[in-house]
C-alpha cells in the first residue's frame, strides 16, 4: 500500500511527490536529516532529534524550514496516516533548489522539508536477540561527521564492504582508533567493567541513542571512559555493542573473525537495551 509522504507543508501519495531536480540535496548532498523511531505509535527521543537537527543546519548556515512544533505535529500526522505503531519518521532538510553552482544560493531560497515513515520490527529485531558481527574498514568520510548531512556513500560502501566480508556491519578505524559504525555508534566493555566509547568530536556522530545509553549506563554496575578504542580492545573486550535510533542497543558477538566472550549477547548490552526501551515506553 502506497504511503502518505510530507513535501513541503503537503500531505501526498508517495507516487505523487515531486522535488526539483535542482535541488542542492539532490545534486550536492547539500541536506540534513535526521531518524527518529517510533514505539507504540509515539516518537521516541524527537527533542533530542530536534535539536541536532538545528545544530547540523547551524553549522551549514541552513535556515530552519519550519518551527518545532509544526515539525513535530507533520511527524505526529503522518504517523497517524500511516498507521505506523512501530518504525520511523525520516526527516531531511536540504537547502532548496537554484541553478546549479557551488556557492550557496541567497538566504531567502526556500529550504525544502521532506519527511516519511517506515514501518519496522525495531522490538523484536532478529539482531537484538542474536547479536551482529562487525568487520573494521577504513574510515574514509570527510572530517566533519558530527553534522548529520545525507552524503552517505562512504557508510553505503562500508556496509557492503562488511557484508561482502561475511559481516553484517562495519566499524571505521582511523589513525589506529574505532571512530564509529557505518550508521550507529560503538562501544566495547573491558573485562573489569568499564564502558569505553568514542567521545564526542568532529570525529562522530554524537547519537541522540548514544547520550541516553551513557546516562543510563550510571544506574548500572559499569564505570564509563569516552575515549578512542583500538581494534585490539575491541578483540579482547567482555562485550561490544552499537546504538542508533533504529537499533537501541545491538550486541555485537563477533569482530573480524574474533569471537567476543563466548559469542553470546552479553548482560550489560541487554541490560543497557532492557533500560533504553523502558524508558521510552515509559514517556
Ligand atoms: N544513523 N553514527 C552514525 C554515523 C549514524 O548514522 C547514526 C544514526 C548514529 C547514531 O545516532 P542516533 O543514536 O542519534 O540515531 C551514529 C541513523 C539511524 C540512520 O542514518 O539511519
Amino acid at each position: 500500500m502506497s504511503r502518505i509522504v510530507y513535501v513541503n507543508g503537503a500531505f501526498v501519495p508517495e507516487e505523487d511527490a515531486k522535488i526539483s531536480v535542482f535541488d542542492r540535496g539532490f545534486l550536492f548532498a547539500d541536506g540534513v536529516y535526521e531518524v527518529s523511531s517510533v514505539l507504540d505509535g509515539k516518537l521516541i527521543d524527537n527533542d533530542g532529534h530536534l535539536k541536532r537537527l538545528h545544530r547540523s543546519m547551524d553549522e551549514l548556515e541552513m535556515k530552519a524550514p519550519a518551527s518545532d512544533e509544526a515539525i513535530t505535529a507533520a511527524q505526529q500526522e503522518l504517523i497517524s496516516r500511516n498507521n505506523v505503531k512501530e518504525g520511523l519518521v525520516y526527516l531531511q532538510v536540504t537547502r532548496g533548489s537554484a541553478d546549479r553552482d557551488f556557492a550557496y544560493p541567497p538566504a531567502e531560497t526556500p529550504s525544502t522539508l521532506v519527511m516519511f515513515t517506515q514501518q519496522k520490527n525495531l522490538l523484536n529485531a532478529p539482531q537484538a536477540e542474536n547479536g551482529i558481527k562487525v568487520a573494521s574498514i577504513p574510515d574514509i568520510r570527510w572530517k566533519r561527521r558530527d553534522i548529520k548531512t545525507v552524503g552517505l556513500l562512504a557508510p553505503s560502501m562500508g556496509k557492503m564492504q562488511a557484508k561482502k566480508a561475511g559481516a553484517d556491519d562495519a566499524w571505521m578505524i582511523e589513525d589506529g582508533f574505532v571512530t564509529e559504525g557505518t550508521s550507529n555508534n560503538a562501544y566495547i566493555i573491558t573485562q573489569d567493567n568499564v564502558l569505553v566509547t568514542r567521545h564526542a568530536g568532529h570525529e562522530i556522530l554524537n547519537g541522540i541513542t548514544r547520550r541516553a545509553i551513557l546516562k543510563l549506563a550510571e544506574q548500572t554496575e559499569l564505570t564509563i571512559e569516552e575515549r578512542p578504542f583500538t581494534l585490539d580492545e575491541a578483540y579482547a573486550a567482555k562485550e561490544a555493542f552499537v546504538t542508533s535510533a533504529t537499533t537501541f542497543v545491538w550486541p555485537v558477538v563477533e569482530i573480524d573473525g574474533h569471537t567476543i566472550a563466548d559469542g553470546q549477547p552479553g548482560p550489560f548490552a541487554k541490560q543497557l537495551r532492557a533500560l533504553y526501551i523502558a524508558e521510552a515506553m515509559a514517556d
